[in-house]
């Protein structure tokens, strides 16, 4: 029996993975702040960018519990936020501190927790990194250092050498989702980068979700996952 945790499965990315994965017979439980309409699936509304909050989860047996009974168990760390924008000048020390928590605490934390969750498993982690994180782009700042983090953390598991824990942080392409929509509307002034991204869409640049989960799926399921610790999906 196959069970996968995705977290930010409410919107874009994340639900369409949620979707695809159901679609397979593949055990769903999302976290997330809402509730997705996906019937057949587990959800918990947490706040993954509150310590306390996903600390008192992984402190409970309600992980433990959903795991159980599988041979084989996959994490897909998805929720993330792009913003602050702008230069440090004006990021607000606040939402910096609220990014590092979703974008990195909670994918590091949940990953051990994990992996303690289902000892006998065969455990698989993605990380859904960027592009961002292996290039430095203009007011992405926080973005860039969140996701080359998560990069990184999948270097260093890899190197851990466990055959029956691979963790693989994985840049999906643009995806025409709301975190595009909110690229899009940022002033100019904190993105200089902004046009590119209009551009893409105007002359329907974007991967639409549906299509970037099955190739994201196809990926976390085939035999050779964890060859590379951290790829492209467009590769
Ligand atoms: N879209 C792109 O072009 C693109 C490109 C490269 C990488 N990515 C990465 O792909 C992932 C998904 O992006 P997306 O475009 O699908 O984003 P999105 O449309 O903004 O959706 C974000 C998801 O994360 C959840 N989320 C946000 N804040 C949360 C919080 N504090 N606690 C729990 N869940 C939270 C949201 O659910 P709730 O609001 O219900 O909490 C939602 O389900 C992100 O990691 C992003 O960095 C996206």
């Amino acid at each position: 029996m196959k069970k996968a945790i995705v977290t930010g499965h409410t919107r874009g990315l994340g639900a369409a993975i949620a979707a695809e994965l159901q679609s397979r017979g593949i055990a769903v439980l999302g976290l997330a702040r809402g509730r997705s309409p996906l019937a057949g699936i587990e959800q918990l509304e947490v706040d993954l960018a509150d310590p306390a909050a996903l600390e008192a989860w992984v402190a409970g047996p309600a992980l433990r519990d959903f795991l159980a009974g599988a041979d084989a168990v996959y994490l897909v760390n998805n929720a993330g936020v792009v913003t602050p924008v702008g230069q440090l000048a004006s990021q607000d020390p606040a939402a910096v501190l609220q990014a590092v928590m979703l974008n990195v605490g909670a994918p590091l934390a949940l990953a051990a927790a994990f992996v303690q969750a289902a000892p006998d498993a065969v455990r698989r982690i993605v990380h859904v990194s960027s592009g961002a994180g292996r290039n430095a782009y203009p007011g992405w700042a926080v973005y860039c250092a969140t996701k080359a983090a998560l990069d990184h953390h999948a270097r260093a598991v890899q190197v851990d050498g466990d055959p029956r824990v691979l963790a693989v942080s994985l840049a999906p392409g643009v995806i025409d989702t709301d975190m595009q929509a909110a690229i899009r509307a940022t002033p100019e002034g904190n993105f200089p980068l902004r046009e590119r991204f209009v551009e893409m869409k105007d002359s329907g640049g974007l991967t639409s979700p549906e299509d970037c989960a099955r190739n994201l799926v196809d990926y976390l399921l085939a035999a050779g996952f964890g060859a590379e610790a951290v790829d492209d999906l467009r590769n």
